[in-house]
């Protein structure tokens, strides 16, 4: 039995341990400025400002069956995307606002067809909803708004009924969560430390368990993360790779880490920080080696495209994926002992019993396994299915005169791999442990 099999959560959360993989998409507004999905706030923008994008949101090339396609051709499960972000706006026909892409030249709700095309591909339904709202008159200001600066509309704090924010905030997520079928995981964003002399909003302000209640009640196996300031299903470490499974009161918990490709969520023109697959993958294989799952983030353009980075990073993922996903899919953290060589990463699929070694940087000739000598039946490439040769304990070679073991002792696996590494982002060792191990 490993953590993740043991591990309860409110929320049905096997097919999330199990799939490992989502895709994350931000879209909305702040697209069209293409320089970051916080401009509104980092720019101090007033609504009126804005509102040139709301008024030019025209996504006229959008086509979810690409996004859905592009997604499940790179090896992942389910999705998870922003409704409504910290700007406010919303991408589906909200009864409760006309701050919504069916008032923009858009023109239609855009979170509907997306749900069908990911459904349609066997994809589990993520919605994120934003906490934060930068356009709601009731939203008081703090440490986060646009117009924290700007001392008029701060003092008309005094008139906002945080309240009717609330309120607005549990009919959209009931809209959500009675309108669009099955909803798998629910993403809400964040909790706001006081700061600067302004108040922080946590669970109190969001009423936080009468929330969850209320989720609960509409979606009653639905994941929640914990950004409620309450307990929440899974925890979700944001770009930043967590040294070991994550904890939470000293207790291993669910967890995602969610990345995006090259720094900001939202579409950035000029960004040049972009992760190369190599690097994706390892980070998809890290999460998986601690017994987390990788949510990757894309920021379609204003146009409803996935831009040629995003893509050429897709697919080169997909590519690894589509011969190793076998090592990600229903695998979680090595069990307990099994140290990982240098330079490696294992992960355990604990059905079939079998350890995958992730080679990061490949060595010349032999891989030595501390501990595993007499454990395991047959050793693979995943990449071609073709065998790698084991040595098992101390025997020592006769080559010379003198001992010569390779460094080996009674206890010790020697892999003989091939010279050359495999053609591969990360080449990937399938080892058959003998039953009953652990
Ligand atoms: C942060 C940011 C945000 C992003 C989110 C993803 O909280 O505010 O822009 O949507 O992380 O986890």
């Amino acid at each position: 039995m490993t953590a993740s099999t043991n591990i309860e959560t409110a929320g049905r959360s096997d097919w999330f341990t199990h799939d490992r993989f989502g895709l994350f998409i931000h879209w909305g507004l702040y697209t069209l400025g293409a320089r970051h999905e916080w401009l509104k706030s980092r720019e101090f923008m007033s609504t009126e400002q804005y509102d040139k994008y709301f008024r030019r949101f025209d996504p006229d090339l959008y086509d979810p069956e690409l996004w859905a396609q592009a997604a499940a051709d790179a090896g992942m499960n389910y999705f998870v995307v922003t409704t409504k972000h910290h700007e406010g706006f919303c991408l589906w026909d909200s009864e409760l606002t006309e701050y919504k892409a069916t008032r923009t030249p858009a023109g239609r709700d855009l979170l509907r067809p997306m749900v069908d095309a990911f459904r349609a591909r066997n994809m589990k339904t993520g919605l994120y909803y934003s906490l934060l709202d930068w356009h709601h008159p009731d939203y008081t200001v703090d440490v986060k708004h646009p117009l924290r600066y700007n001392s008029e509309y701060v003092a008309l704090d005094r008139e906002r009924q945080f309240q009717r924010y609330v309120d607005y905030m549990f009919g959209q997520t009931r809209e959500l969560l009675t309108n669009y079928g099955q909803i798998d995981l629910l993403f809400l964003d964040f909790s706001i430390a006081a700061e600067e002399g302004f108040p922080g909003k946590g669970k109190n302000e969001w009423q936080s368990e009468k929330f969850v209640q209320m989720v609960r009640g509409l979606q009653p196996n639905i994941l929640m993360n914990d950004r409620l300031e309450v307990q929440g299903d899974i925890t979700t470490p944001e770009q930043y790779m967590p040294k070991e499974w994550v904890k939470v009161d000293g207790r291993p918990v669910v967890w995602e880490a969610c990345h995006t490709f090259s720094g900001s969520w939202g579409y950035y023109r000029d960004e040049e920080s972009w992760k190369s697959v190599d690097m994706l993958v390892k980070m998809l294989i890290e999460s998986v080696s601690k017994g987390g799952n990788l949510l990757l983030n894309i920021g379609p353009t204003g146009r409803g495209e996935i831009d040629e980075r995003a893509l050429d990073r897709l697919k080169g993922i997909g590519a690894w994926m589509r011969r190793h996903s076998r090592s990600i899919y229903g695998c979680t953290a090595a069990p307990e002992g099994i140290e990982s060589p240098d330079d490696c990463r294992f992960t355990y699929n604990p059905v079939t019993n079998r350890l995958y070694l992730h080679v990061l940087s490949w060595p010349f000739k032999t891989i030595h396994l501390k501990g595993l000598a007499g454990k395991i039946e047959y050793a693979q490439l995943l990449n071609d299915a073709s065998e790698i040769r084991m040595k098992q304990g101390a025997r020592q070679s006769t080559m010379t005169a003198g001992a010569f073991s390779e460094g080996r002792d009674a206890g010790t696996v020697s892999l003989s791999i091939p010279v050359k590494k495999p053609d591969v982002a990360v080449p990937v060792i399938e080892l058959f442990l003998k039953p009953g191990l652990f």
